[in-house]
């Protein structure tokens, strides 16, 4: 069973992680069920916007640190690279809706989202440092850029997790709302670009991220040879060990 889903609705995808048990950790299935949605969004004329969503209480709570031992990523033509790739270079609207943790990768992907919508207990972190790895979906210099060196050097380096109103004043999101309001706030939103000159909205995205998109895609390749490199150092494996052995202490 693939832990992800995919619901079209007229001319709006929604695309949601659905293993709350595990706190929509991400293992190889999602990864590969997330690439293929969002490739074939790309191509398919009658979808013009995706929405990006978890469960309730649990946006993601990142790579499955499981994995990380098990299936860890071996390059570019690995499951988490073919996601990154997908999202990175998707042509139309995506709106992503935050609730609960957004962690690692939770957090990484919403830079490569046009809108994020954010309840008031979405909780925001980027762990990297903590588990002996660096930054990746090319954070290191989308972060910065999007809210200032110093901010994203503690983000980053500290590693700690911050809240929804840090992320809206940041510029990290655009809105908070209610926990009840989520889903309608960014399926109303979904559906209003939905209806806008298809064309004039592609266009629109392509100038936006245009003139950053060489130094993004060399930046995630960059980041991407040294996480995997640290996947394989022994100061990860302790981290990931100590992950998985926090409850029998
Ligand atoms: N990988 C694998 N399993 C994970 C996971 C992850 N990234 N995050 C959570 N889980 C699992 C837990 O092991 C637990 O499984 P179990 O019930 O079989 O023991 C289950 O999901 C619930 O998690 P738990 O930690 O008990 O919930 P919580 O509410 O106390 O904390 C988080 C939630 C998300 C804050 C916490 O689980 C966490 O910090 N996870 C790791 C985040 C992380 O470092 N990700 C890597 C980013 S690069």
């Amino acid at each position: 069973m693939t832990h992800l889903s995919v619901e079209k609705n007229g001319p709006v995808t929604t695309v949601r992680f659905t293993r709350p048990e595990k706190k929509n950790a991400l293992d190889l299935a999602m990864y590969e069920a997330w690439a293929a949605a969002f490739e074939e969004a790309a191509t398919d004329d009658a979808v013009r916007v995706v929405v990006l969503t978890g469960s309730a209480g649990i946006f993601t709570a990142g790579n499955d640190i499981g994995d990380f031992m098990r299936n860890p990523p071996t390059g570019e033509s690995s499951p988490v690279f073919r996601v990154l790739t997908a999202v990175r270079t998707f042509p139309k609207p995506i709106v992503a809706a935050v609730d609960g943790p957004a962690i690692g990768i939770g957090t990484t992907i919403l830079l490569h989202c046009d809108l994020v919508i954010a309840t008031e207990s979405a909780r925001f972190q980027l762990p990297f440092v903590n588990l002996a790895l660096v930054p990746e979906a090319a954070s290191s210099v989308l972060l910065p850029s999007l809210v200032g060196m110093h901010r994203a050097a503690e983000w980053l380096m500290l590693g700690e997790a911050f809240d929804a109103r840090a992320a809206l004043v940041a510029g990290l999101v655009n809105r908070v709302v209610t926990a009840d309001a989520l889903e309608p706030t960014a399926q109303d939103l979904a559906a209003r670009l939905a209806q806008k000159p298809k064309e004039a909205l592609r266009l629109t995205k392509k100038l936006l991220r245009g003139p950053t998109s060489a130094q993004v895609e060399q930046t995630m390749r960059d980041e991407s040879a040294l996480f995997l490199e640290r996947l394989a150092s022994a100061e990860a494996m302790e981290a990931f060990m100590a992950f998985a052995s926090r409850k029998s202490k």
